[in-house]
């Protein structure tokens, strides 16, 4: 029977709850125990307090409000408490919260957490990830990945999905490498016997893209990148009214890291004026002339607002970045535009997945189990895709590489070839 945990990792994402849902559900189904990690790699490495009995599950006792479970299956256990306790209780272990639920329940010094089918019960339509998430210094060395090894052991679990971007992806794919070798270590010092080093002589691992960015090679989209385009087109009408009413200029800053996905999206989709993107830096001694050109002329034909979309990690042909303040200087002084700069932060990553990223996650999430149990040491770890509406089985390693690459080549202003890298079609 697999053991199977899921984690979420990185920055947040949309659709990361439905990925959980969905990998618990299938998993269930499909004969497996489910256990989530709480607060990503770093959850791994705190593993659970000394004392805490292996097998106990938040949902396994009864809920607050008495009820039983519904669904007939081993695994289905007990209602939303699971849910509710993260919610109420103790959120924030990592910043040493208070770490009590109301009704007595507590997750306080518990990372690895038995699940059953209820406790992700709805968990599609929330934002963020309820099982929170982090970027684990502690992972990063080899002390913590055997820490993470011994916690995992202990559990019993021999099955790994995590769901996050590049950095997380290539994360796990370290420590599967290193595996082996962590279990004899752990083997030779004593701290687990035998029988349990011939259990876990191997991990199995798999991936879910996770972010908002849309940054990774070898997928056309990232879960939570398509909620976030939308929160931005929400964004920009807003502004777009008391643009119109003030006939104000707008310099929008848009999430996205190197990419410039999100803004060239939202650009298109909200009739913007002027977008700076990294993949397509403008010359850095004509981008000013350029830009009041184009807007002059959309106000010369009476548009009475002007929206210009700047990426977060947009550069000029110099691999200056372009700020937006800069741009609003350059819009108030040589227009004479009334001009506002909105940087629409966080707010692009929060709120309710929109329908995508709840399909997405779904379909990926089944393909993700699927992908562990047909795993064998020989096998790689895949990244769970999509590639022209399929959901596709990519081997990690190879995305994250060619992810990298894509970014060492826009460093290197060798644009054509980060398209032909990000794009295959491209290059044929
Ligand atoms: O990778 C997702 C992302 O939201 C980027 O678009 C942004 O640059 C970064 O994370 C912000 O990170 P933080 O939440 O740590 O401020």
């Amino acid at each position: 029977k697999m053991k199977l945990a899921v984690l979420t990792s990185g920055g947040d994402s949309a659709g990361m709850n439905a990925v959980v849902r969905a990998v618990v559900k299938t998993a269930i189904i499909k004969g497996c125990e489910t256990w989530i990690v709480r607060e990503g790699y770093e959850g791994l490495v705190r593993g659970n307090d000394a004392g805490h009995h292996r097998s106990h599950n938040i949902g396994a006792e009864k809920g607050a409000n008495g009820s039983r479970s519904r669904t007939p299956t081993p695994e289905a256990v007990e209602t939303e408490s699971f849910t509710q306790t993260l919610r109420y209780g103790d959120g924030d272990l990592l910043r040493d919260g208070t770490g009590d639920h109301p009704s007595g329940r507590s997750l306080k010094g518990r990372y690895i957490v038995r699940v059953g089918w209820d406790d992700v019960r709805g968990w599609f339509s929330e934002g963020g990830t309820l099982i929170g998430t982090a970027r684990s210094m502690a992972f990063r060395t080899r002390e913590g990945r055997l820490t993470a090894t011994h916690n995992m052991i202990k559990e019993g679990i021999d099955a790994l999905v995590v769901c996050g971007g590049d950095g997380s992806l290539t994360g796990a794919d370290v420590f599967r490498a290193e595996w082996p070798g962590l279990v004899s270590e752990l083997l030779s010092t004593g701290k687990i016997t035998q029988e349990q080093a011939r259990n876990h002589a191997h991990l199995k691992i798999v991936g879910l893209v996770g972010s908002i960015d849309n940054d990774m090679s070898m997928t056309d989209l990232t879960i939570g990148a398509p909620t976030a385009l939308h929160r931005i087109c929400e964004s920009i009408d807003n502004i777009n009214s008391t643009a119109y009413s003030h006939s104000r200029a707008f310099v929008l800053e848009v999430m996205g890291r190197h990419c410039g996905w999100l803004a060239l999206m939202a650009g298109v989709s909200s009739g913007a004026d002027f977008i700076f993107i990294p993949e397509s830096p403008p010359d850095a001694d004509h981008w000013a002339d350029e830009m009041c050109n184009m807007i002059q002329s959309h106000r010369d034909i009476g548009k009475r607002k002007t929206i210009v979309i700047v990426a977060e990690g947009a550069i000029d042909s110099k691999l200056q970045p372009i700020h937006a303040d800069h741009v609003k200087d350059i819009l108030s002084e040589r227009l004479g535009l009334d001009t506002r700069v909105t940087t629409l932060g966080h707010t692009q990553r929060g709120g309710r997945p929109c329908a995508t990223d709840r399909t997405l996650p779904t379909l990926q999430g089944v393909e993700a189990v699927e992908a562990l149990l047909e795993s064998t040491p020989d096998t790689p770890s895949y990244m769970i895709g999509v590639r022209e509406n399929k959901i596709t089985r990519v081997p990690l390693m190879e995305a994250v590489k060619l992810t990298r690459e894509v970014a060492q080549a826009i460093s290197e202003r060798d644009f054509e070839k980060a398209m032909s890298l990000r794009d295959p079609e491209f290059r044929e």
